[in-house]
């Protein structure tokens, strides 16, 4: 089964580390990777995937209608592209690995007559756009993957033929001797002695991630003489709003007088190690649309503490495998950081049972393995079920 997975864009955020990592989990299906030269392609390539490299296109939608017009343009040629792409390379299925790429692809389903699964990662546009996309889906996707309830929610309405994967995350915690080893050689790159209390957020930088949050935390702690360090890692990326955000963040560190207690790092490309040499991770979002790196934490047996917005509450279950706080509120995500630190039989439970989760309903394994099943069944002709929203109930209790 060769399957064109198809991402409309180079850079690389939690839909495409998905992609990758879900691709290298197939037992069944080829994958072969469809997107611009880049950042996602050099990876791909790093990991021995097959790619085929398209011309690049940043496929915005605008309400400006001349915008509008010249992205809609951009965008048919980059589905024709796509459609000349997939015929010459013998592919069954389709996966669009977002809204936009799920478009393009369907364009021009009359030419490559290949069926076509649209990936959602966002929660869908409001309005009138909104609802025009969902009739386009409805007519032209043969199959819907929503990474969650909240993503899912309005697709339903509907009667769209869709199906919930929660992102996967992969179980390799490291042992104990090389966590200590990990942990003295990242605070020794940071900075950050040995022996303090770490906290850290992970993502790109932008203004819907609230890393503010996370540094107004670090200084009512501060205040309160408890010292600690928080490690924001990541970089803006899409937008210069983004990296407006990022001086932002630099001047209320500097404003709060923490400055010396926050790193900046960058991108990383050891969140693993990042997860094991800190001591709680942050999730500060508005609305999260999922939050890959809370599996990824959970994962490593770090306790997380996230909003629960969004796609979250789905993971997280309060108090037994993390802890969820009310977005923007700062005391509820002080005393949260407080109780694990203070709390060592809860630290210690929601580590445990953070790992456990992951193992029960978000490994990579389950997360190849429902997808492959839909690529089965658009092969077969058997299409998509409403399904998921049921199951991804019973995940959450
Ligand atoms: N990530 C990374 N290095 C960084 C920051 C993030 O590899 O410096 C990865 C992280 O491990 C996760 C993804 O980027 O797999 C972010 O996904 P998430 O769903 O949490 O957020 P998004 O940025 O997609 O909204
Ligand atoms: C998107 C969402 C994020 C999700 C990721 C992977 O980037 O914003 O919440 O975890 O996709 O599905």
């Amino acid at each position: 089964m060769r399957i064109a997975y198809y991402n409309h864009t180079s850079a690389v955020s939690g839909a495409e580390m998905n992609l990758m990592v879900t691709a290298k989990h197939y037992t069944k299906a080829h994958p072969v990777i469809f997107a611009p030269e880049g950042e996602l392609l050099d990876r791909a390539r790093k990991d021995w995937l097959e790619v085929v490299p398209l011309a690049s296109f940043n496929a915005r939608l605008s309400r400006n209608p001349f915008r509008l017009a010249a992205g809609l343009i951009g965008m048919f040629k980059a589905g024709w592209q796509l459609s000349e792409a997939v015929r010459e390379q013998d592919i069954q299925v389709i996966h669009a690995n977002s809204l936009r790429a799920g478009m393009m692809a369907s364009f021009f389903s009359w030419r490559h007559r290949i069926p076509v699964v649209w990936h959602l990662h966002d929660i869908p546009p409001k309005g009138l756009t909104g609802w025009l996309i969902r009739m386009y889906a409805m007519r032209a996707a043969q199959s819907v993957i929503a990474i969650s309830e909240p993503v899912m929610k309005d697709y339903l309405k509907l009667g769209q033929r869709i199906q919930l994967v929660h992102n996967g995350a992969v179980l390799s915690e490291f042992p104990v001797k090389e966590k200590e080893y990990i942990r003295e050689k990242i605070r020794m790159q940071l900075n950050t002695p040995l022996e303090s209390k770490v906290m850290t957020i992970i993502g790109q930088i932008a203004p819907w991630k609230r890393q503010e949050d996370a540094i107004r935390a670090l200084h009512a702690l501060v205040q309160q003489g408890e010292e600690n360090y928080l490690w924001i890692v990541g970089e803006p990326k899409f937008r210069l709003e983004n990296e407006l955000y990022l001086e932002e963040l630099y001047r209320l560190a500097e404003r709060l007088k923490v400055k010396d207690y926050v790193r900046f790092t960058g991108f990383r490309e050891d969140i693993d190690e990042i997860c094991c040499a800190a001591d709680l991770l942050l999730l500060c979002s508005e609305n999260e649309p999922f939050g890959r790196v809370i599996i990824e934490a959970m994962a490593q047996g770090t306790p997380v503490i996230a909003t629960s917005g969004g796609g979250v509450s789905e993971i997280i279950q309060h108090k037994r495998n993390g802890l969820l706080y009310t977005t923007r509120n700062i005391l509820e995500l002080v005393q949260g950081i407080q109780d694990i630190q203070r709390n060592e039989e809860l630290r210690r439970r929601i580590c445990e049972n953070g790992i456990e989760r992951i193992k029960n309903h978000f490994s990579i394994e389950q997360a190849a393995a429902a997808t492959e099943q839909i690529y089965s069944h658009l092969m077969t002709g058997e299409t998509g079920t409403n399904s998921g929203l049921r199951q991804s109930r019973e995940v959450a209790k």
